[in-house]
């Protein structure tokens, strides 16, 4: 097996975690183990990385490049929302920095055969933990309703056709199952008004990008994490999030704010009555982008945003 990602704003990351020699640090998202392997050079001799992914095949790569660090790396298999039980089960504490570059590796993407990608031919799946009973995007696509189809295509895909699509899909499958990755790319082409079927790659892309989301349960992840990680950090500790779409980048500069915002009464009110005091200072006032020259390198850089906040 050869795990392949390359790391998305991995200086820019650092740069704001300021890791310094034996601190802790949590990597919520260990993937090709990128951010961990930098923050336990420089977290050495005595600090120690806790790293999560819901997939084993990142886990089992991260054992073998992380060998000469072992006794200072703990490796989690588990959902970063559950990151408050990981913490305490693994006794793991004082910790001055959290990051999550979330998503998917471009491993999940490219190699790992579950219908991630339309580019591929293979059996629709998507689920990051296979051991996990949740259902998969084949199951979504064959058995839920046509409203229920459309509004995962609009809510999590801004998909303008989401309901000719679901329609479609729905009309299909009373004919023959959807399997694969070309069932489901014939549907969405098919689907499109004649005018617009040679864009129907873009239109997949959000119907594929609406599936992942919806079988991962992505963005209730997120909210859920979100603050548990911040209550975890020692004072003045860090949480720097990277994300990939809109609707995430929303949910981070969203909580950001509120944890920045001070007293929260109503304008009318001559004197402050709630006595709330900011939680979190915003260390990127605009979401940090990848350079000219890494999105020249990496593509897949160029939708990433980076946020931090540090705590008061
Ligand atoms: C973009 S990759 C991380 C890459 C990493 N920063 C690196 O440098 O190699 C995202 C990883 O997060 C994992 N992941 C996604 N959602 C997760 C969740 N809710 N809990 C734990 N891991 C998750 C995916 O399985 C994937 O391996």
């Amino acid at each position: 097996m050869n795990y392949q990602h390359i790391p998305v704003l991995l200086d820019e990351v650092l740069t704001l975690l300021e890791p310094q020699p034996g601190q802790n640090f949590v990597d919520a998202t260990l993937g090709g183990g990128g951010y961990t392997e930098a923050l336990l050079e420089l977290c050495a001799p005595s600090g120690k990385v806790l790293s999560i992914d819901l997939d084993k095949v990142a886990l089992k790569n991260a054992e073998k490049v992380s060998a000469k660090h072992k006794d200072r790396l703990i490796l989690v298999h588990g959902n970063f929302r559950d990151i408050a039980q990981h913490i305490r089960h693994n006794e793991f504490n004082n910790i001055a920095g959290i990051v999550a570059d979330i998503g998917l590796s471009s491993f999940q993407l490219d190699e790992s055969g579950r219908g991630i990608s339309f580019q591929k031919h293979e059996p629709l799946d998507m689920r990051f933990d296979q051991s996990s009973q949740d259902p998969n995007s084949e199951f979504i696509l064959n058995k839920h309703s046509t409203p229920e189809l459309a509004k995962i295509f609009t809510e999590y895909g801004e998909e303008k056709y989401s309901h000719k699509i679901a329609d479609h899909i729905v009309k299909a499958r009373a004919e023959a199952p959807i399997k694969y990755t070309t069932d489901l790319n014939e549907l969405i082409k098919s689907a499109l008004p004649k005018p617009v079927q040679h864009k129907w790659q873009d239109t997949a892309r959000r119907i594929y990008q609406a599936l992942r989301i919806e079988v991962n349960h992505e963005l209730a992840n997120l909210e859920r994490f979100l603050p548990d990680a911040f209550n975890l950090l020692a004072p003045n500790g860090r949480l720097v999030i990277v994300t990939f779409h809109s609707l995430e980048d929303r949910i981070v500069k969203n909580y950001f704010k509120s944890l920045a915002k001070g007293c929260v009464c109503p304008l009318e009110f001559p004197i402050c009555k709630c006595g709330q005091t900011p939680q979190g200072k915003i260390l990127t006032k605009k979401a940090i982008m990848a350079s000219e020259s890494e999105q020249e390198m990496n593509s897949r850089s160029k939708s990433a945003k980076l946020r931090a906040v540090q705590k008061i």
